[in-house]
This record gives C-alpha cells, sequence and structure tokens, in this order.
C-alpha cells in the first residue's frame, strides 16, 4: 500500500482535482485505489457523484471517540467504479481537532486506522483541506509521499516553505520521512508567463517538481460538476490525459516496469562506433548506438522513456540540445523496445516513426526493433 497526500494550504490549487483524477487514472490501470475525502468541505466525495448528506457515516465516525456508531473503515467505504474506492467526508470532521484535542497520539490516528484496513489497497489518496492544521499533519503521518499542487501564479509558491517546514516537523517530532513532489496545475500554455513561472518553481524545487504539467482544462471543471473524474465524463479530453501521464510517472517511479530483456547485463554491453547501423561485434551481443532525435526547438526539456531505461525520466533519459533538434544516443542490445518523449511534460510518441502500438492506457508508444 502506497499512501499519498495531496496537500497546500492555498484554496483552490487543484487539490481535490489531482485526487480524483490521479486516483481515477491508477484505478483505470488496474491499480486497486482508496481516495480518503479528509476536507470537511467533502468535495472529493461531491466530485465522486457521492451527496456527502445522504450518508449514515463518514471518515469522521471512524475516527472520533465520540460518535456512538464508531464504524471501521471498511464499514464506511463506498465502491465508486471498478477499482476506484472512496473513504467519504462531511462537515462534522471540522470538529474533530477540537474533540482530540487532549488525546495522546491524535495525529498519528488516520495512520493508525490506514494501517488495520482489512481490504488491501495499491494506493490510497488523501484529499487535504486548505490548511496546515491537525488533519493535514495526520495526512502527512500517514503518508509515504505528498504531492503539493502549485498554480502557474509566483504567489501561489510562498505558502509551500510553511508545508515543507511541517514536514519537517513530522520527521523530527513524529518520527516519520514523507517525501514531496510539487504538481504544476492549471497550467495556461498560451500565455509566457506560465512558463516564466514553470522556470521559477524548476529553479527553486529541481528535481522535486514532477515532470507531468497539468494544464488548464474546462473539461475537468465540468467534470467535478458531473460527480465524475474527467476519464469518465470525456476520456480524450486534456485533463484527462494530464492526469493519465500524471499516474504514469508516478507508476514508473514507484513500481518500474522490468525491461523486456531481463537477461541482458551491463557486462554483456559490447561497445560499436557508427552510429543508426547494427555492428556485429561478437555474436552473442550485438549491440547498435540509437540515436533518439526529436525535432522541436521550442521545447524547453525532453526526455526519452522507455522500456530500456524501466521508463525512469531521470538525468540520463534526457535528450541534449543540438543545433535546434534535441538528442540523445543510447546503446541497446538487440530487442523490442517501446518508448515515448516527454516534451515540456507532456508524453508524446516520436513523430519520426511510424511503427506504433496502442498502449495499456490509450496512447501510443512508439516502437524500436533492434537485431
Ligand atoms: N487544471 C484545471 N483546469 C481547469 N480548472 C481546474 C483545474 N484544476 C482545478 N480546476 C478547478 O478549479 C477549482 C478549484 O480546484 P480544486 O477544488 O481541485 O482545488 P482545491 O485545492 O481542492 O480547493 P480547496 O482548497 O477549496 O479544497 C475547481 O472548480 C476545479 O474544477
Ligand atoms: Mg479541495
Amino acid at each position: 500500500m502506497y499512501v499519498m497526500a495531496i496537500a497546500n494550504q492555498k484554496g483552490g490549487c487543484g487539490k481535490t482535482t489531482t485526487t480524483i483524477n490521479l486516483a481515477a487514472s491508477l484505478a483505470h490501470m488496474g491499480k486497486k485505489v482508496l481516495v480518503v475525502d479528509f476536507d470537511p468541505q467533502a468535495h472529493a466525495t461531491t466530485g465522486l457523484g457521492i451527496n456527502p448528506d445522504s450518508l449514515e457515516f463518514s471518515i469522521y465516525d471512524v475516527l472520533s471517540s465520540l460518535s456512538q456508531a464508531r464504524a471501521s473503515i471498511d464499514a464506511i467505504v463506498k465502491e465508486v467504479s471498478p477499482n476506484l474506492y472512496l473513504a467519504p467526508s462531511g462537515i462534522l470532521l471540522s470538529t474533530l481537532e477540537q474533540e482530540l484535542a487532549d488525546e495522546i497520539g491524535r495525529e498519528t490516528r488516520l495512520w493508525d486506522v490506514l494501517s488495520r484496513m482489512e481490504s488491501d489497497y495499491n494506493y490510497v489518496i488523501i484529499d487535504c483541506p486548505p490548511n496546515l492544521g491537525f488533519l493535514t499533519v495526520n495526512a502527512l503521518r500517514a503518508a509515504n509521499e505528498v504531492f503539493i499542487p502549485i498554480e502557474m501564479s509566483f504567489f501561489s509558491f510562498n505558502g509551500v516553505n510553511q508545508l515543507l517546514d511541517i514536514i519537517n516537523l513530522v520527521r523530527e517530532r513524529l518520527n516519520h520521512n514523507v517525501d514531496y513532489r510539487i504538481l504544476m496545475t492549471m497550467f495556461d500554455s498560451r500565455l509566457q508567463y506560465s512558463y516564466h513561472v514553470q522556470d521559477s518553481i524548476r529553479e527553486r524545487f529541481g528535481d522535486k517538481v514532477a515532470k507531468t504539467i497539468i494544464h488548464i482544462n474546462v473539461k475537468l471543471r465540468e467534470a467535478a460538476s458531473h460527480g465524475k473524474p474527467a476519464l469518465f465524463y470525456d476520456k480524450y479530453c486534456r485533463g484527462a490525459k494530464d492526469y493519465l501521464a500524471l499516474a504514469r510517472e508516478l507508476l514508473s517511479r514507484v513500481e518500474p516496469p522490468r525491461p523486456l530483456d531481463s537477461d541482458w547485463k551491463p557486462e554483456n554491453r559490447i561497445e560499436t562506433r557508427s552510429m543508426q547501423k547494427s555492428m556485429d561485434i561478437g555474436r552473442d551481443m550485438p549491440e547498435r548506438i540509437v540515436e533518439f532525435v526529436f525535432p522541436d526547438p521550442q521545447a524547453k526539456e525532453v526526455f526519452v522513456a522507455g522500456d530500456f531505461n524501466a521508463w525512469r525520466l531521470g538525468d540520463e533519459a534526457k535528450l541534449e540540445k543540438r543545433n535546434g533538434v534535441w538528442v540523445k544516443t543510447i546503446n541497446l542490445p538487440p530487442g523490442r523496445y517501446r518508448y515515448r518523449f516527454v516534451v515540456d511534460g507532456k508524453w508524446v510518441d516520436d513523430p519520426n516513426n511510424p511503427l506504433k502500438e496502442k498502449n495499456p492506457y490509450g496512447e501510443l508508444d512508439s516502437l524500436l526493433n533492434i537485431g
């Protein structure tokens, strides 16, 4: 079970939208996902099509000691769609902090509940309220990782330092390490300003910034008002695609797929000098130098991710800009590889390679056959 908190004390930066759509994307990819709505506003509950007023129990009843009907989390969870489950919220959750004021270990309450859950989820995603109070601290204590959505304005990342201070406090006082990632949301690619803000965020937070960018897309708003993740509302809209890309980036980091050619070991590597040509130096393991080229001089950052690098977007996957095109050479042993480019956070197939194959996420992977 991998637990993620989606937190930022700033209101309206995309926490709930990220919770709902990342969860739906992971569920679509075959992962069993539980959304914990940890905001008394219950927006994630509504956004997943459930009216909080119609419910007898919510997450409050699981955490409270006062609640007459103290329920188990398994009992309150609702199945929203295949693989996607919700622990709903309600307005009473706002009273919990006061209620537990004198309780020892109150900051670990949510973690205690999640760790004793009977159902086995691959991912738990906690939607936090817009403050750094008791509920957010509980979510951070329960989480392996926190996603911090930041919308594209220079003011919006001022508060992030306070959240990082709280993460440090959780480490020092509660002895719990939680990793974090910044997620850029509501990116408007028509505005030069968005690119300036993006540069500042990447400069300030470096590799802690998710490669995937969430663009502004009215379908995300519409889908929420219909009580659905964008993937179920309009699966071809940009919002749905962005969150699928984010889920994919997360999976490649948390549970990278095994390369196809698992028998290949670095010591089998044979260096060749000729570009783009198979050099049969040694019959057993001829290796080819493959040059990946992406022809977009306007792009700011390009990666190549595929079976050969476990779909990881580290420095070794980064293309270099040479004479106006993006280039990367990689030595590859014979095999069949799937790959895609990631251009300024967006996953695209190789425009110069006609060989493509549909992947399980409904997008196209480019194909490379060597040997
Ligand atoms: N990428 C996007 N494009 C367009 N609209 C978006 C996008 N992300 C979020 N929104 C809209 O912006 C509003 C605020 O988003 P959301 O509710 O996800 O923020 P939040 O951080 O959860 O807010 P709160 O702090 O109140 O919990 C919502 O109406 C949502 O539909
Ligand atoms: Mg919210």
